[in-house]
């Protein structure tokens, strides 16, 4: 009987996530930014995908641009739907390190609950938690998107911070609060949480 020969082909013949670290030449690891909005998560997210690029490393950002008007259109910030938001986040981010990638998400992802799905998606090994902890009279005071007012208004609901929560990482593997650090060196703690000189 041959039947059973066939079960598992395609898993057989596929190239291994060593193989793809290999040719990269790095190794494949998730920073699951975390903070409010206008922390300065996307910020220090492109800094440092520009400077690891630059050193010959491959990353790959998952920010609000790429995945709430792609993948996540159809979601809101309801407490369901953020949490579809970030396991769908955590599924494609999985696919990602897998592929020897430096991934980067930024999203807001405001409770334990949600950050402790996603690492046990992407597997607690390759996860580190990172803390854009600017506090949120800064996020309010930058008002980037004008949303923190319309929040104020009540013209924005369950809005993060204001009138829905945002519970703080117990132990995140680096904390970085954009209103005392530059750019720069929040770059730089990045740099060396991941074993490259600064
Ligand atoms: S998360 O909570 O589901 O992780 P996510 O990071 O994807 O949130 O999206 C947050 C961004 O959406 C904010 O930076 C802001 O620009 C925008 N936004 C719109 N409505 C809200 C809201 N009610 N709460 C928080 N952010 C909102």
């Amino acid at each position: 009987m041959t039947v059973n020969k066939n079960i598992y082909p395609i898993f057989d013949r596929m190239l291994s996530r060593t193989d793809k670290e290999n040719l990269l030449e790095q190794r494949g690891v998730m920073l699951w930014f975390t903070g409010l909005s206008g922390s300065g998560k996307s910020t220090v997210a492109i800094a440092l995908e520009r400077e690891l690029h630059r050193r010959g490393l491959l990353c790959r950002i998952l920010d609000g641009d790429n995945i709430r008007t792609g993948i996540n259109a159809n979601l809101g910030f309801s407490a369901d739907d953020r949490k579809e938001n970030i396991r769908r986040i955590a599924e494609v981010a999985k696919l990602f390190v897998d592929t020897g990638i430096i991934t980067i998400a930024a999203f807001i992802s405001p409770t334990e609950e949600l950050r402790q799905m996603a690492a046990e998606i992407i597997g607690h090994d390759d996860f580190k938690e990172i803390y854009i902890s600017t506090p949120i009279e800064e996020c309010e005071r930058r008002d980037v998107k004008g949303l923190y007012a319309k929040a104020r208004r009540g013209e924005v609901k369950d809005f993060t911070g204001i009138s829905a929560p945002f519970e703080a990482p117990a132990c995140p593997a680096l904390k970085l609060d954009t209103s005392h650090l530059s750019i720069e060196e929040s770059v730089d703690q990045l740099l060396k949480l991941l074993g490259i000189e600064p």
